[in-house]
């Protein structure tokens, strides 16, 4: 019987079907076993393997999910071309010392014919990426929602990496009373600082070795903020002039804000998070930087 399967062991049972998981699960758990969720998109990278890691840590029992979320993409994003390398993905996985589950569905194991259900979250979801990308959270909050619900995961795990992501189920999380912890884990850099991300993939070899100027922008305002400078236009205007001068890049935003509700601060008097989204070549890349 696979629930009594060893909560320890480094090939996870890869389940297609989201009722197959939450049977598993659903045994665990009257077992008094508790369970972590690492939701992901694949393609995964040391990033992702430090939140699988944690959930290790902290929960008895860990699932992943695999699943590139088409409602979060909108027409002409990567949807079609986003890395999908499920034997590569079970292997780093494995290397990471593994998971107990991975659940790896298709788009109609998750969105069956006639579904037809949205889930919005207001206000942190406004601005920055859900400007550039008016639909993407409405896609991001409902298959979250759907893996909470289908795992009844007692911690479900995040990366800073996508602040606004973290920022948006912690709110999902209270304005619905799921039952849920949300851990949210550093951001894992390459040496050279840049954000790991499954996205890198998609940069030339020219792009790559601009696309540390997101990190190098980060640390210029953390270092000027630091000195004493609080004027976050004139900030701003030190990032634009950096990112600027790196020929392949392509600023979407920058944002100094308030690290709880993501409005847009004029000084920096306390807590604060910069925020960057930025083109290098036809990849967009975010990062951040919390300024506590
Ligand atoms: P994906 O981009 O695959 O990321 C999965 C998780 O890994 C997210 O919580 C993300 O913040 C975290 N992550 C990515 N790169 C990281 C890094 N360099 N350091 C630390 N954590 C990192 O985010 C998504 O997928 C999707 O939107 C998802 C939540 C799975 C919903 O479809």
């Amino acid at each position: 019987m696979t629930s009594e399967k060893p909560v320890v062991d480094v090939t996870p049972e890869v389940i297609g079907e989201p009722n197959i998981l939450s049977q598993r699960l659903a045994a665990l758990r009257r077992q008094g076993k508790t369970i972590g969720l690492v939701p992901t998109m694949g393609a995964l990278h040391e990033g992702h393997l430090s939140l699988v890691r944690r959930s290790r840590q902290m929960c008895d029992v860990t699932a992943v999910s695999i699943f590139v979320n088409p409602t979060q993409f909108a027409p002409g994003e990567d949807y079609e071309k986003y890395p999908r390398v499920l034997e590569a993905d079970l292997e780093a996985l494995a290397s990471a010392g593994g998971a107990d589950f991975v659940l790896a569905p298709s788009p109609a194991a998750m969105y069956p014919e006639g579904f037809d259900a949205h889930v919005h979250i207001g206000g942190v979801t406004k601005r920055l990426e859900g400007e550039c990308r008016p639909t993407h959270f409405d896609g991001v909050a409902v298959v979250v929602l759907k893996l909470f619900n289908m795992s009844g995961a007692d911690v479900a795990f995040f990366g800073q990496k996508d602040y606004q992501q973290a920022a948006v189920i912690q709110k999902m999380v209270r304005d619905l009373n799921l039952q849920v912890k949300i851990e949210v884990c550093p951001i894992v850099r390459e040496a050279d600082g840049l954000a790991m991300s499954s996205r890198n993939k998609y940069l030339s070899a020219e792009e790559r070795a601009q696309a540390p100027v997101l990190k190098k922008a980060l640390d210029l305002a953390k270092e000027q903020i630091e000195a004493g400078n609080r004027d976050t236009a004139d900030l701003k205007h030190q990032m634009r002039r950096l990112i600027s001068a790196v020929p392949s890049a392509a600023i979407d935003y920058i944002s100094i804000a308030d690290p709880a509700t993501l409005e847009e601060l004029d000084s920096v008097g306390g807590p604060a998070v910069i925020l960057l989204a930025v083109k290098i070549g036809a990849t967009r890349l975010i990062d951040n930087i919390v300024i506590p």
